[in-house]
């Protein structure tokens, strides 16, 4: 078998995407267009992958950066054609076959990729473009095929004449190309043409002008190979990607009640016999284990869920950790390093951050619990406020095992509940409370009679 190694076109801005940040970095489901397409390469058995980076290559290479990858710096960038030839050091010695890919085709596959690679064998072809039929052919570079079959040239789309514009066969952007070859013919590129680019594609006439048929490997499957080259593209591909792992969920046995509007992020795991309501976001790394429910319009992003939980109408999960058995919502706030423990129960518009919450324990409604540790089987009243923070810095609250704490209660940190203890309702903690005891700090109620119709204020004062 032959060698092969893969060059990776991502230095360009992305002119049409009107847009501060590299073309390549925009994500799709969550994961930067590159990756995919890296991904891609690296399922292949490849001598090496070599990463064309220009615009923000400081971000891509920080973003990419990886044993098994090479970053070329393009400066200026000049176009395709000029891209790839700056690689032409780094293959000097190689003897081999180059792929070449485009870094804005994220619903590329290592399938279709070994598919370009045996055809391109089979026909012992020393140049091959992947082509593809599409209805809409607008902005592609088109497929012009001699009467042998073979591709003879590739009309960019702003170069084509009508007839030209009227063909449906495209150009993928993916070729492989014996590499000695490629970099004599990049050597001849002129960048003779609309966009005064040295075009990659040119290489294709330069080819038959030395004899050299070239290939034209078609794919039926045109969902695949979509470019994106503006925000409209992105939004196509990023559904036809939330499609992708949606049938993928669901093939794991998860429910999805309305698949259209369940937007997973790429790499999230969801257990089987779990059921997603409408209109729910999981991105980042997250994982949801089985037989839970997500209800409707929540958002649950880089976090761990374990079995059974219940996350309820409009719940807002981030960078958590929430065990089996427990209830989340409706309405309820977990911010960052928030640990919800085995069947406890957070209700609504409960919020906890940088806090551990015992098994067993509730805090049904309407509390704040921040920088906190909570036991095993608390209670937790309505209105409950740890009051972490002092104005620069922020304290912990503790409060043990098997407390219960009335509603309406503030916890001014730093300061520890021992385990068994009660406190009032309406009680402004500011002590330490020992355990086993009952602690109790508001004013006393005072009590006076209304004297109807003689009402003077100056005698109402201290009510
Ligand atoms: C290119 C092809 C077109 C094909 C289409 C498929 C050329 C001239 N045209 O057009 O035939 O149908 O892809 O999607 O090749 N890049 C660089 N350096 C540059 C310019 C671009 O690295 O100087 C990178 C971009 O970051 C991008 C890729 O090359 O990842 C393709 O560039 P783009 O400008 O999107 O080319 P298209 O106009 O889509
Ligand atoms: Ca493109």
């Amino acid at each position: 078998m032959r060698q092969y190694g893969a060059v990776v076109l991502a230095a360009g801005k992305g002119t049409r995407m009107k847009s501060n940040y590299c073309k390549v970095l925009h994500p799709v489901a969550g994961k930067p267009m590159l990756g995919y397409v890296l991904d891609a390469a690296r399922g292949l058995d490849l001598d090496k992958i070599c990463v064309v980076v220009g615009h923000q290559a400081e971000e891509v290479m920080r973003r990419f950066e990886a044993s098994d990858v090479k970053f070329i710096l393009q400066e200026p960038q000049l176009g395709t054609g000029h891209a790839v030839k700056q690689c032409s050091g780094l293959f000097e010695k190689f003897d081999g076959h180059i792929l070449i890919l485009c870094g804005d085709t994220p619903l590329i596959t290592t399938e279709i990729l070994s598919d370009l690679v045996r055809f391109h064998e089979d026909n012992s072809s020393r140049v091959t473009v992947l082509t593809t039929t599409l209805q809409v052919p607008f902005g592609y570079g088109r497929i012009i095929r001699d009467n042998n079959d073979c591709v003879s040239r590739i009309v960019e789309d702003r170069d084509a004449s009508d007839p030209e514009k009227s063909i449906n066969e495209i150009n993928t952007g993916i070729y492989i190309i014996e590499s000695n070859l490629l970099f004599d013919l990049l050597d001849k590129l002129r960048a003779d043409n609309a966009q005064n680019e040295y075009y990659l594609t040119d290489v294709v006439s330069g080819a038959n002008k030395l004899n050299v048929p070239v290939c034209g490997c078609h794919t039926a499957d045109s969902s695949v190979v979509v470019g994106v080259n503006s925000r409209g593209d992105l939004a196509d591909v990023n559904a036809m990607m939330w499609w992708r792992l949606r049938r993928q969920l669901m093939s794991d046995g998860v429910t999805l009640l309305d698949p259209n509007s369940f937007y997973p992020d790429f790499g999230i795991t969801v257990g089987p016999d779990t059921v997603i309501y409408p209109n729910v976001m999981i991105t980042g790394a997250s994982s949801i284990g089985e037989d839970c429910v997500i209800d409707p319009s929540c958002l649950i992003n880089d976090s761990k869920i374990g079995n059974r939980v219940k996350i309820l109408l409009g719940s807002k999960l981030d960078k958590v950790e929430v065990e089996d058995d427990a209830s989340i919502g409706p309405m309820a706030h977990l911010r960052p390093n928030a640990k919800i423990g085995r069947n406890a129960r957070i209700g609504n518009f409960v919020e906890v951050k940088n806090t551990i919450v015992g098994a067993g324990t509730k805090a049904a409604h309407l509390t704040y619990l921040g920088d906190s540790q909570i036991g095993r089987d608390v209670n937790i009243g309505c209105g409950t406020i740890t009051c972490n923070y002092d104005g620069e810095k922020k304290h912990r609250t503790i409060i043990e095992d098997r407390c219960f704490v009335g509603s309406d209660v503030q916890f001014v940190a730093p300061v520890r509940i021992g385990s068994g203890s009660v406190i009032g309702a309406g009680s402004t903690i500011t002590k330490d409370v020992p355990p086993d005891s009952l602690a109790v700090a508001r004013s006393k109620q005072k009590v006076f009679p209304l004297r109807l119709g003689q009402g003077s204020d100056s005698k109402n004062e201290d009510r």
